[in-house]
């Protein structure tokens, strides 16, 4: 079956069939990407700057309500990557109204982040490296069991698209890495939150998910045999997927727009296909 299913809204607050919804609700919680290719998020005239020549920041400038912008470069007018950030989160929630109405209430917003780095060719550590299949986890950022939801828009001004692979479903991954796992340390999650490494407490699911993350991204023979489906996203597209359970690499693009929403486990149609619940079966024990 292919890994995305697509989706025809040209408007962020397009009014969708109650068969629709369900639809959409199910294929993101059977792992696969949603994608808009007729939905595409409209830049302002002065933010066209943005877009513009070197400015030194960093691969993803993010903004949260309360902790405004960050990880921007000297050269960046951070008010103006706020109010484009922030008017994409809202246009993203205004989306999930629309297709996703049993989710609204329940979703508590994340990072938004403007990613204005060409991805091929980035330097990083093997860790880092989204060019690699994986699932998202986040060392600092514990979900605690929470789902991640992310819409992304690419915005690139000039045609390029945004490349990624999407690998084996995460059964599969689980099946393969979680039983060389190691077990978290006793004490360490309180030792993390306590030195704020982490911002809240790293639990069990949380320490397995950062296992799967890394087994996969470590793992070159992995990469190089798993079953994977190239996709192009162009300008002027959205995509929404559950990236904690869709294996994803980023292969090269420049230019995008993401929102992370979390939602509990309990909001989902089908809680048993959560990583919590999957892992859980797995392992034979509660994660939480
Ligand atoms: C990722 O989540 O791995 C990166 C996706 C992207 O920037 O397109
Ligand atoms: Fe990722």
């Amino acid at each position: 079956m292919s890994p995305l299913v697509d989706v025809s809204l040209n408007r962020w607050d397009a009014r969708c069939p109650a068969a629709q919804q369900a639809a959409t609700k199910q294929a993101l919680e059977d792992g696969h990407v949603v994608w808009l290719p007729g939905l595409g998020f409209d830049l302002r005239q002065e933010e066209h700057a943005l877009l513009d020549g070197a400015t030194g920041g960093a691969k993803n400038i993010s903004w949260e309500p309360r902790r405004g912008v960050r990880g921007h470069g000297p050269a960046h007018d951070a008010a103006l990557l706020a109010a484009l950030m922030q008017r994409y989160a809202r246009q993203s929630r205004t989306l999930l109204a629309s297709l996703l109405p049993a989710y609204l209430p329940h979703l508590q917003q994340g990072r938004s982040s403007f990613r204005p780095v060409e991805i091929a060719g980035r330097a990083t550590s093997w860790r880092k490296d989204d060019t690699r299949l994986h699932v998202d986890s986040f060392p600092a950022s514990p979900t605690q069991g929470r789902r991640i939801l992310r819409v992304f828009s690419n915005i690139h001004p000039h045609g390029a698209p945004r490349v990624w692979k999407l690998g084996a479903p995460f059964a599969q991954v689980a099946q393969r890495f979680l039983p060389s796992a190691a077990r978290p340390w006793p004490g360490a999650a309180a030792l993390l939150q306590c030195l704020h490494i982490t911002k809240s407490r790293r639990t069990p699911y949380d320490h397995y998910m950062l296992q799967l993350h890394d087994a996969m991204k470590a793992d070159l023979a992995y990469q190089a045999q798993v079953e994977q489906h190239m996709h192009a996203f162009a300008p002027g597209q959205t995509w929404i997927v559950f990236t904690d359970v869709v294996s994803h690499a980023a292969l090269r693009g420049q230019h995008a727009l993401e929102q992370t929403w979390l939602l509990p486990v309990k909001a989902m149609a089908e809680p048993g296909k959560s990583p919590l619940a999957m892992l859980e079966r797995q392992l034979k024990r509660p994660l939480t």
